[in-house]
């Protein structure tokens, strides 16, 4: 960190990966303090794209000629590095996605329609995403099963008694965000998963959130399935991933049908191909796969630990910053937390702080985060958000304060 001598970790080198943080935004340095939105992008991922398109472009799984067999080469080998990154056993568990929103409902659509009748329960958290409310909420409907949700307190940390009290032979699903977009608590997925294994639970992750921050290891968190987009490693939009384990996966009917995942097609009937194809219906998004491959290869070639640690020393620094300005209210203060920051000032609304921190070249978010159970809770309609990645800096973060100062002093 710049003003600490004792830190290794070389934010300049990073940001030189980076030529969209040298931009201005309304004639101010940009300050992107919005990365639990969408990250920006390193100069590895744009490349891995131009190479494809101005190198060896052809689409996959169907040609003989070299280009296609590149191409489908580099699509695999994505899917490899998927697998490596959050250990999972086998390179077909690793399926392909728009993001994490289709990741999730492909899983209520394949699995939760075959597999849930009235009577049965899923649960959920209060802090969930939207994406990870609507899609079982929906399966409801069809089914007659219930959503149920385990409670936060104040602090933005799970009720454990709760959820102990509500898991039963009833639980079929337990789908649960590993760390909250609104209030950045990290969330005890371990003991969550444990306890609906012992019901015969299946367990999805919604690692949205933690798939850039954290280590993820499917096999040591018990997690049967696995959610992510790829926007916010790093990667393009447009490409998520969805993990599950084989045997779950093998027995589950297609998503979408089409080219591509078919053994054979006649009018009379059709072959299904095995997973993965089976559930990457018609031209898959090549660059977008290819891209996430070197999202990852870039924040494994960081080091998941030293981001961990770099950004838990942001957090800090700004935490300690933030909480010297009276006005502010934080909302979320979990003791584990990753590095965002969702804060009222006074009664100033967050889209007024957001429009003041625009104009100083100040990107953060506002509003509800699709979390409205969430801000239901807090009974608040928005807040405004700071996320920090590892190629922000102290100096970010200062001037994010002077911002904060600022606004507070346009209302007074
Ligand atoms: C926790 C969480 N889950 C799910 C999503 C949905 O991701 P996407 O819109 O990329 O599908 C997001 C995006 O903000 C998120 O933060």
């Amino acid at each position: 960190m710049k003003n600490d001598p004792n830190c290794k970790f070389d934010v300049a080198k990073i940001r030189s990966d980076f030529p969209i943080l040298s931009q201005k935004m309304n004639a101010k340095p940009l300050i992107y303090l919005d990365s639990a939105a969408s990250t920006m992008k390193p100069r590895q991922v744009v490349e891995s794209i131009s190479d494809l398109y101005y190198g060896y472009y052809a689409n996959i799984h169907r040609g003989v000629y070299l280009f296609s067999q590149i191409s489908t080469e580099k699509y695999e080998n994505a899917r490899s590095v998927v697998k490596k990154y959050i250990n999972a056993k086998y390179d077909e568990e690793i399926i392909f996605t728009r993001g994490a929103t289709e990741s999730i409902n492909l899983i209520a659509h394949s699995y939760g329609r075959p597999n849930l009748k009235e009577g049965d329960e899923i649960i959920v958290t209060e802090m969930e995403h939207h994406a990870n409310i609507v899609p079982w909420q929906q399966l409801c409907k069809e089914t007659g099963a219930k959503l149920r949700y385990i409670p936060f307190d104040d602090k933005g940390e799970l009720i454990l008694e709760e959820y102990d009290k509500m898991v039963s032979n009833k639980t079929k699903i337990v789908s649960i965000v590993h760390i909250s977009n609104s209030l950045g608590t990290i969330n005890p997925v371990k003991y969550i998963f444990n306890k609906a294994k012992e019901v015969g639970a299946v367990t999805l992750l919604d690692a949205s959130q933690s798939i850039q921050h954290v280590k993820v290891d499917v096999q040591e968190l018990n997690c049967d399935f696995l959610a992510f987009s790829g926007h916010k490693i790093y990667g393009p939009t447009g490409i998520g991933i969805l993990y599950g384990k084989l045997h779950l996966l093998e027995d589950m009917p297609p998503y979408q049908t089409g080219g591509d995942m078919i053994k054979s097609v006649s009018f009379e009937r059709t072959l299904f191909a095995d997973i993965p194809g089976r559930f990457e219906a018609g031209t898959q998004n090549i660059e977008g796969a290819i891209g996430l491959g070197a999202a990852i290869e870039y924040v494994s070639s960081i080091g998941l630990d030293e981001i961990a640690q770099y950004e838990h020393s942001l957090l800090e620094y700004a935490n300690q910053k933030i909480r010297e300005i009276p006005q502010v209210t934080i909302i979320g203060n979990a003791k584990q937390k990753a590095s965002l920051i969702s804060f009222l000032l006074e009664d100033i609304h967050p889209h007024d702080v957001g429009t003041i921190m625009d104009k100083l070249g100040i990107a953060v978010r506002t509003g509800q985060h699709c979390t409205e159970p969430t801000m239901k809770h807090f009974g608040i309609t928005a807040t405004t958000r700071a996320s920090f990645a590892f190629y922000n800096t102290i100096d970010d973060i200062n001037v994010f304060i002077e911002g904060i100062k600022q606004v507070i002093e346009t209302f007074e």
